[in-house]
């Protein structure tokens, strides 16, 4: 009864998939940066209170939250989407290309956004499907890993007992999905270096004190943190951003700036990097006569699956997109902010193919000013979105 209720979601999300391709140019043609997403959310917003649901607006940002009962009691699950696009500027040649120059949806947001949605379409026409709630999350500020944490602060996971998400991934065709158990993303830090020397002439080097000097030695020495330092098989990346130092090709400049961000798996590998990093860079410094302040912040955990509902995901995409078109997602170091709602409610997070159906032509990855999405995969995450909540809740 319950396959076949889930097995019936696909057909019923194409029913309505013209519907989703057009909201979802419309957030493309209508980009907005993290925190700014007022537009977006008041186009959600008028959505969802045209299928007669009650919304809570600004949590978190512009961020928003609606509450779908089903007709008998049960758990509750929440479904989440992220809204905010880039600061980039879209190079595609789509008719719907960005309006807004400098601006641009190459993460999929816009999508992930039309694809909630369009789930919620579909389950406010099947509450007598449902014993429990589910609560729908159209989270702001993701892009800069903000979004989440002030929702998580601002109560939306009070009462939740799982959360589900979806992220699309151009690299695999649409009507594909990627499921990992345990670590699927890693964690995100970054810092900030000042390196402070004396400035002089550049042909008199020892009457002053180089932070130029010091800081190459830093940025050899960091990578050393990770290579001497952590275990082979805890995966860590360090990388060096940024470098400012300097204006003149004969001056020895006061100061150079640096920032960079640490990913790694491993929690405990994460917790232990600001103190390693402090200790390379203050005694390298040191060692080159300059004085060197470290300004480190932990951004987001890493994403860590729950095995219960990483089970429950690939039985929805089984009966949806079936069997052969699940594989095994390769864990990335990049980060995702749905980690911090896993920290607080058992969940899963899933990839969902989005590039072209052959593989034939070039996909461009996420973040790239030529990135677009194949939209077939438009109503494939409505309905698996859906069909997670009708699959637990059935
Ligand atoms: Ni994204």
């Amino acid at each position: 009864m319950t396959n076949k209720a889930i097995r019936d979601l696909l057909p019923a999300a194409r029913a309505i998939e013209r519907e989703l391709i057009e909201l979802r140019r419309k957030l493309h043609q209508n980009p907005e940066l993290s925190l700014e997403e007022e537009e977006t959310s008041n186009t959600a917003a008028e959505l969802l209170q045209g299928l007669g649901l009650e919304v809570q607006r600004g949590i978190g940002g512009h961020g928003l939250i609606a509450d779908l009962a089903g007709d008998r009691p049960g758990p509750r699950i929440a479904l989440r989407a992220d809204m905010d696009a880039l600061p980039i500027q879209e190079e595609t040649d789509l008719p719907y290309a960005s309006f807004i120059p400098g601006k641009m949806h190459a993460c999929g947001h816009d999508a992930h956004t039309a694809m909630l949605y369009g789930a919620a379409k579909l389950l406010s026409e099947r509450k007598n499907q449902l014993a429990g709630s589910v609560r729908l999350i159209f989270q702001s500020a993701e892009e800069i890993n903000a979004g989440a944490k002030a929702m998580v602060e601002q109560g939306v996971l009070e009462g939740i007992d799982e959360i589900y998400g979806l992220h699309n991934l151009p690299t695999l065709p649409a009507g594909k999905a990627a499921t990992r158990y345990g670590a699927l993303m890693g964690s995100v830090d970054r810092f900030e270096l000042t390196i402070w020397g004396k400035g002089g002439h550049g042909a008199i080097p020892d009457q002053c004190v180089d932070p130029i000097v010091a800081a190459s030695a830093i940025i050899m020495s960091l990578q050393s943190a990770v290579s001497r330092e952590i275990s082979p098989f805890d995966p860590v990346v360090l990388s060096i951003g940024s470098i400012h130092g300097g204006a003149s090709y004969n001056v020895i400049p006061n100061q150079v700036e640096l920032t960079g961000t640490v990913r790694t798996f491993s929690r405990s590998v994460q917790m232990d990097l600001p103190a390693r990093l402090q200790r390379i860079i203050n005694q390298t410094a040191e060692a080159y006569r300059c004085k060197a302040e470290l300004r480190y912040t932990q951004q987001v955990p890493v994403l860590t699956n729950h095995d219960d509902q990483v089970q429950h995901v690939e039985g929805t995409i089984d009966l949806i997109l079936g069997r052969d078109n699940r594989i095994e997602a390769a864990p990335v170091l990049a980060g995702e902010d749905f980690s911090v709602y896993l920290q607080h409610v058992k969940g899963c997070f899933f990839w969902l193919g989005s590039g072209p159906a052959t593989g034939a032509e070039q996909a461009y990855g996420l973040h790239h000013p030529k990135y677009s999405i194949n939209e077939d995969c438009l109503p494939f995450g409505a309905s698996l979105l859906a069909g997670i909540a009708i699959n637990r809740l059935g």
